[in-house]
């Protein structure tokens, strides 16, 4: 075992894990029998089997999420900065969203015929992300399906190409890394019963020579990317990456998709329009509908009539693109309310500042304890590492992820009344963070720090 781990006093560090576990077992004994109730009849005794992977012992049952504030059956409040990991990136049931909910509600649910909101919507997507026409889904990794199976039709094309350790959603096609340099399924896959490195491509984010010799062979349909990796802890572009990879994905007649699920927290446009990064298509889910299930798609105007035209020319039946419940109007109202009303310049202007405020406080924190670790923001997306310098690709990342570590750090904040993402150390700050919520948050982090330190 080692002594040091990232700075850490490694038997320290797993004593006071010990402690943490039995503390939250104690005290939550509505959570305990819930979860006990729930393991008779739910896989892994959870609604989804990653709500098992959170650091507790068992799962935290939640009474209540408002505004930055989760209530869990035992009575405990938290200041969330998970926030459903992005999907309540503008707090939970923001109010505008719930009255149109509630409003929708009295009016029906879905019809598989479009309410009077979706053209309103699909303007105001279009003024904000600069894209001509729009498609809905229920989910971001829906959107990303069907945005490559268009790409694919459009182009005549049958490849794509990812980033290592890239996370797109449920997507067969993404699930390919790189392994020693050579491309190689994810592992971990259940039930994959076909090679996925026949239909992917990986390269390293900021290898500009690696994505030109990728391209070369000419038959990639599209690139699909987040303008900045976010799921595998962050890694941003360096300067100049995506001028130089947009002009070679060009070069190579392959379209750019951005997928802006997590990057939505760089500005109201996403991070390619803030960066002025010309996409040919864009994904969004998670939180565009304030925490409602919905995901949205966008084709520029070239994009869009192709796509036209590739449906129109293609023999009657199943595009294999689309779900009963895409664009029902609940999920048309809650959008609208969430982009007219929740989504706005201010709010971001207030999650910018806090974040920041953040950012200074959780780097001040590592450097009065002297720990090998650095702290990368996006906007309202902050991110604290085990590491000194910001990694650059997904196999610098991941060489410092610690499931262990992280899950002892978690606990430790969670027993704080402090939620952050259980996967790697992203925090989100909402437009009902406040400036106390950054404070506490940053003075727990150091106590932790202290004692991690030994
Ligand atoms: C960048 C990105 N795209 C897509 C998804 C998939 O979102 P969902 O699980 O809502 O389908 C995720 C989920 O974390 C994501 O981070």
């Amino acid at each position: 075992m080692q002594a040091i781990r990232y700075g850490v006093n490694w038997a320290q560090a797993q004593a006071l894990y010990q402690r943490e576990r039995a503390d939250f077992a104690a005290r939550r004994p509505r959570s305990r029998a819930l979860s006990q109730q729930s393991a008779e009849h739910l896989l892994f005794g959870v609604p989804l089997h990653w709500m098992d992977d959170w650091s507790t012992p068992f799962a935290l049952y939640v009474e209540s999420a408002k505004g930055a504030a989760i209530r869990d059956v035992d009575g405990f409040s938290y200041t969330d900065f998970c926030l459903g990991d992005t999907g309540a990136m503008f707090g939970h049931a923001p109010q505008a969203v719930a009255d149109a909910v509630a409003a929708q509600c009295a009016k029906g649910f879905t019809t598989m015929l479009p309410s009077a909101d979706a053209a309103w919507v699909g303007g105001e997507l279009s003024r904000r992300f600069g894209m001509e026409k729009w498609q809905f889904a229920l989910s971001a990794s829906d959107a990303n399906r069907y945005a490559i199976r268009w790409a694919r039709a459009i182009t005549g094309r049958d490849k794509i190409l990812v980033f290592n350790g890239c996370y797109h959603g449920t997507v067969d096609d993404v699930f390919v890394d790189l392994e020693h340099g050579q491309p190689v399924q994810r592992a971990s896959l259940l039930g994959q019963v076909y090679d996925l490195t026949c239909h992917t491509r990986v390269v390293e984010f900021n290898d500009l020579a690696a994505l030109e010799s990728a391209l070369a062979h000419g038959d990639v349909a599209c690139v699909l990317a987040e303008p900045a990796m976010t799921n595998i802890g962050m890694v941003l572009p360096k300067p100049g990456f995506w001028e130089e990879a947009h002009a070679i994905i060009r070069r190579h007649g392959a379209l750019l998709l951005m997928d802006e699920t997590h990057t939505i927290s760089s500005g109201p446009g996403g991070y390619a329009m803030a960066e002025g990064i010309p996409a040919d298509m864009l994904v969004l889910g998670k939180p565009v509908a304030g925490g409602v299930p919905c995901a949205v798609y966008g084709f520029s105007a070239d994009m869009a009539a192709k796509a036209e035209a590739a449906k129109r020319a293609a023999p009657p039946g199943h595009s294999g693109i689309g779900t009963t419940l895409s664009a029902n109007m609940l999920a048309l109202a809650a959008m609208r309310a969430n982009l007219e009303q929740v989504m706005t310049d201010a709010a971001y202007a207030h999650m910018f500042r806090l974040a920041r405020i953040l950012e200074e406080g959780l780097r001040a924190a590592i450097a009065r304890h002297d720990l090998p670790w650095c702290v990368t923001r996006i906007g309202a997306r902050t991110e604290f590492q085990f590491c000194p310098h910001p990694p650059q690709n997904g196999s610098e990342a991941e060489a410092i992820l610690d499931g262990e570590l992280e899950h002892i750090v978690h606990l430790y904040l969670l027993n704080r009344g402090l939620l952050i993402t259980p996967f790697h150390n992203m925090m989100l700050v909402c437009p009902d963070t406040t400036e106390a919520d950054i404070a506490r948050f940053v003075d727990v982090f150091d106590n932790l720090l202290a004692q991690l330190k030994g």
